[in-house]
């Protein structure tokens, strides 16, 4: 199917050419070029045979692709090249990643050395660079966040130990010979978190991130707290994102020292869905990352991504609930974005990929009076082998009863920033058209602003 003739692919999120990916990986800003690899399987639609899969983008929404970087070709990693991070070490590019071989049973840290253009790779001749697993971690003992500090590579990887999650952390000069320091954290919560997946580990003014994706739970969580060098003492935790089809994200410093953040959004329409479109994953629009005062995840969509936003649908400020339906009426898209600045004291509901035949529909539904966020994706599709759930968060409101919402929509992804400090990313798939939006409300609402634009696409 080619890409324009089918009504699912995203048109301005990344998508690989073709078949499966899942996490980002090596995230890095470097001479002027940001680099996004990611896991990524060239044979098929569905997971396997783990390669890192390359682009490179000089504005962070235009993406070049590049030919894989990372392939299974060695003894071990021919089980899979699987998830990791880029760093610079002695003015060089580095990529730590983690082989994989014995049929899944051995995965252990590895390096690749790049050219300065980070376009050719050549993988360490002392790979695995940790071979031996320390403190009763079980096999399952991959993925890489790292930072440097005097003389020091510190690297943390995601583990378990049998029963709880464990995050153990090492430290080495040279890349090559690592010393283990101890567990950075462990989970207290056996029953959801017995792995953490994709360890991403930074300091933010006083204080430090751990973000992971712990199974069995497949949700992304965030700890903000104290790193006394050895071991994080989280104070606050929260869901990355509200949505169930975001995991695995990576962020990294750009050169404006911004944490830029992309996640993946793996499919929700079936298998069978996927097989047929040939293609399978969809990254998240890059997220700026900050810490507030109160040591809360802040979340904006990196502003580089208003370049796409492309003819004005609708506009209007200081409007009447039946002014905003009005507006709304000829508006009609499949990429889309929505700003929308709201008062209400009840409930009121953005209505979007919409179809009025169909009554396909989903909705975002706007709590006030309990402060919550309810993405209801129940009428989504009449595909019934779509993930058709609900997801809630509680809001913290910008003032009393105002909502400032900015809803992304791209064929069968929406992102949906609701305050600074919330988001979805949901999967949808109608089997119509579904291009129109409107508003709901029970109750007179005020719309300081609305406005809506097509976007461009980036493919
Ligand atoms: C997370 C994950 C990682 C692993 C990679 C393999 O989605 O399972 O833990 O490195 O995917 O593709």
């Amino acid at each position: 199917m080619s890409h324009c003739s089918d009504p699912h692919r995203p048109q301005y999120h990344f998508t690989a050419p073709q078949q499966w990916i899942n996490d980002p990986n090596g995230l890095i800003h470097w001479n002027g070029e940001y680099h996004l690899f990611y896991q990524y399987n060239p044979h098929a639609a569905y997971w396997g045979a783990m390669h890192w899969g390359h682009a490179v983008s000089r504005d962070l929404v235009h993406w070049h692709h590049l030919p894989v970087a990372l392939a299974p070709d060695k003894d071990y990693d021919k089980d899979g090249v699987f998830s990791g991070c880029a760093i610079v070490h002695d003015g060089k590019p580095v990529i730590v990643y983690t082989g994989v071989s014995a049929n899944g049973m051995q995965q252990f840290p590895c390096l690749a050395y790049a050219d300065d253009t980070l376009r050719t790779f050549h993988k360490a001749p002392e790979n695995p660079v940790i071979h031996a697993r320390p403190d009763h971690l079980v096999h399952d003992f991959r993925d890489h966040t790292m930072w440097h500090d005097g003389e020091w590579w510190y690297q943390v990887l995601g583990s378990g130990d049998g029963t709880h999650a464990v995050a153990p952390l090492f430290r080495s000069m040279d890349l090559i010979s690592w010393e283990y320091l101890g567990r950075l954290i462990q989970s207290d919560d056996a029953v959801n978190e017995q792995l953490y997946e994709c360890p991403d580990f930074f300091a933010s003014g006083a204080q430090h991130v751990f973000i992971t994706s712990p199974l069995p739970m497949r949700r992304v969580v965030y700890m903000s707290g104290d790193f006394n060098g050895r071991t994080f003492t989280p104070q606050k935790r929260d869901y990355v994102d509200h949505g169930s089809s975001f995991y695995a994200p990576q962020s990294f410093t750009d050169a404006t020292g911004r944490r830029i953040m992309f996640g993946w959004c793996q499919e929700h329409g079936g298998d069978q869905l996927s097989r047929a479109l040939g293609w399978s994953g969809v990254m998240t629009l890059p997220r700026i990352i900050a810490l507030d005062d109160a040591g809360k995840l802040t979340y904006t969509v990196a502003p580089e991504v208003t370049v796409l936003e492309d003819e004005t649908l609708a506009h209007g400020r200081d409007i009447t609930l039946a002014q905003a339906q009005t507006l709304l009426q000829h508006v009609a898209g499949d990429a889309l974005v929505i700003h929308a600045t709201v008062s209400a004291t009840t409930t009121c509901e953005f209505v979007v990929r919409y179809d009025p035949q169909s009554k396909e529909q989903t909705i975002i539904r706007w709590d006030a009076e309990y402060q919550t966020v309810i993405c209801d994706l129940s009428q989504s599709s009449l595909n019934q082998n779509c993930v058709r759930e609900q997801y809630r968060a509680p809001i913290h409101r910008d003032s009393s009863s105002t909502l400032t919402l900015s809803l992304y929509i791209d064929h069968s992804i929406i992102e949906v920033y609701a305050g600074s400090h919330t988001v979805f990313s949901l999967r949808v798939y109608p089997t119509h058209p579904a291009q129109r939006c409107t508003i709901r409300a029970q109750e007179l609402l005020h719309i300081s602003e609305l406005v809506v634009r097509s976007m461009k696409s980036i493919v």
